[in-house]
C-alpha cells in the first residue's frame, strides 16, 4: 500500500512555496493529497491557478478581518474532518502560519507525524515576528522531521535539542518556485497584468517596489512606512509600485495616506509571475515580507526590510538586504542613499543567494523516501 501524505497550507506565501513540491511528490510513490485551509482566499487562489494546483480538501475558513483566535479555531475544528478521513502517514506544513502551527497541533492529537518544511528560522523574540516567531516554533516542537533550508536553521534546531537525523538542509523551495518562473517569463510567458502595469507605470525611471503587511507594524509602522514613501515620491526620477496586500489593516492607512501621489501607483496583490517579473524591473525592494527577502538576492535587487529584527540573517550577512525598521529617518535615509550613491547601490546589488539553488523539492522526496 501506498504511504499517505497529506500537503497542508492556507496563504500565498506557503502556496507558492509548496505548490512545487506538490508537483514534485506526485510524481513519487507516494499517494498524495493537498489540504488548504483558504486562510487566505483570493491571494492564495491566485498561486493555485498559476501552478495549476487543484486541492483535495479546501477548508475554506478566511473571514474578513479575521482575529487570531477565530482563524484558529476555524482550522482546528475543520482540520480534524479531513484527518479523520484521509488518514495520512504523514502531514507536511510550511514554516510559521497560524495554518502551519494549528495543523501540526491538531495531526499531533491524532498521532499523526508531522513534517516541518522551513524549518528551524528563529528570532527568539516572541513578538517580532508576531505571531510568526511563536508558530514557527510551536510546529518545530511538534514536528518529527524538519526541512532546514539553511545551515544557519539547522543549527538553531540543533541548539534546541532537535536530533541531527530528524533535520536535513534543502534550501528554500521558494527558490525553486522562483528560478522555474522566472524561466518561464525568458520564454516568453506574458499576462494581461504585466501588459497592463507597461500602460501606466514609466519603466524608464527607477522603480522601487513596495510590500507590507506584519501585524507588528500595524498602526504607527504603517503611518511612518507611507510618510517615508509620500517623501521618497518627491523623487521625480522613481516610480513607487505598491501591490497593496489584502489585509483592512494594511489596505486603510496606505489608501488613506498614498493615494493622491502621482508616481505612487497602489495596485491589487498581483498574481505570483507578475511580481516575480516587477522585481526583476525594479531598482530598489522595501518590504517586511520573509519571502520576498529570499527572492531578491536571486534577481540581484537590493531590499531594505521594514522590520527590527530577522529571522533570515543570512542575506543581511551578506550585504544584499538591511534592516530599516519602521523609522521614517531609516527608511528615507537609506532609499536615499541607493537613489544617489552608485557604489552603495552595487555593493546591495549582487546576485548571490544564500537561501537556494533551486533544488530542494529533490532534496525533502528524497529524505521523505529513506524515513518513510
Ligand atoms: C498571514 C500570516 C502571516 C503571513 C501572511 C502572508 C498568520 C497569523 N499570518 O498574515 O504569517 O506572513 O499571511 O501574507 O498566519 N485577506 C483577504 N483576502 C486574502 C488574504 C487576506 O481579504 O486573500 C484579508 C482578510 O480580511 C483577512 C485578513 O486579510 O481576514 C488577514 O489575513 P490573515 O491570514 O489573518 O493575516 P495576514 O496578515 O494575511
Ligand atoms: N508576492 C506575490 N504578489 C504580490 C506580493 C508578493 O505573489 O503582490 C509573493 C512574493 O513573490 C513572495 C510572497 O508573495 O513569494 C511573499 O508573501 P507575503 O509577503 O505576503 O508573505 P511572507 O513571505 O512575509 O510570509
Amino acid at each position: 500500500m501506498k504511504r499517505k501524505i497529506l500537503v497542508c497550507f492556507g496563504t500565498r506565501p506557503e502556496a507558492i512555496k509548496m505548490c512545487s513540491l506538490v508537483h514534485h511528490l506526485k510524481i513519487s510513490n507516494f499517494e498524495i493529497k493537498v489540504c488548504v485551509t483558504a486562510q487566505h482566499r483570493e491571494m492564495l487562489d491566485q498561486v493555485l491557478d498559476f501552478f495549476e494546483v487543484i486541492p483535495d480538501f479546501d477548508l475554506n475558513i478566511m473571514k474578513p478581518n479575521q482575529t487570531l483566535n477565530e482563524l484558529c479555531g476555524r482550522i482546528f475544528s475543520k482540520f480534524d474532518i479531513v484527518l479523520d478521513e484521509f488518514k495520512p502517514d504523514i502531514v507536511l506544513v510550511h514554516g510559521d502560519t497560524s495554518t502551519s502551527s494549528i495543523c501540526a497541533l491538531a495531526s499531533f492529537h491524532r498521532g499523526v507525524k508531522v513534517a516541518h518544511v522551513e524549518a528551524g528560522l528563529r528570532t527568539y523574540n516572541k513578538f517580532s515576528p508576531f505571531p510568526e516567531e511563536l508558530n514557527r516554533q510551536i510546529t518545530g516542537r511538534i514536528a518529527d522531521f524538519h526541512f532546514a533550508p539553511t545551515i544557519t536553521s539547522e543549527n538553531n534546531l540543533l541548539s534546541e535539542n532537535v536530533s541531527k537525523e530528524s533535520i536535513t538542509v534543502t534550501g528554500n523551495t521558494v527558490i525553486d518556485s522562483l528560478l522555474w518562473t522566472v524561466e518561464k517569463l525568458k520564454s516568453g510567458y506574458t499576462n494581461d497584468k504585466i501588459n497592463d502595469i507597461k500602460s501606466f507605470v514609466d519603466f524608464s525611471k527607477k522603480i522601487i517596489l513596495v510590500t507590507g503587511h506584519r501585524r507588528e507594524n500595524f498602526g504607527e509602522g504603517f503611518l511612518n512606512i507611507c510618510k517615508s514613501l509620500s517623501h521618497i515620491a518627491n523623487h521625480n526620477d522613481v516610480e513607487i509600485v505598491f501591490p497593496v496586500h489584502l489585509n483592512p489593516n494594511v489596505q486603510e492607512p496606505v489608501m488613506r495616506l498614498l493615494s493622491e501621489h502621482k508616481n505612487i501607483h497602489l495596485i491589487d496583490p498581483l498574481d505570483y509571475p507578475s511580481f516575480v517579473w516587477i522585481m526583476s524591473k525594479s531598482y530598489l525592494i522595501i518590504t517586511d515580507s520573509g519571502g520576498v527577502q529570499e527572492e531578491a538576492p536571486s534577481l540581484g535587487k537590493p531590499v531594505l526590510v521594514m522590520r527590527d529584527t530577522t529571522e533570515r540573517p543570512e542575506a543581511v550577512d551578506a550585504g544584499t538586504v538591511k534592516l530599516v525598521g519602521t523609522d521614517f529617518e531609516k527608511i528615507t535615509n537609506a532609499t536615499n542613499e541607493l537613489l544617489s550613491d552608485d557604489l552603495a547601490y552595487q555593493n546591495m546589488a549582487k546576485q548571490h543567494n544564500p537561501y537556494g539553488d533551486g533544488n530542494a523539492n529533490n532534496r525533502i522526496l528524497e529524505f521523505l523516501n529513506q524515513k518513510l
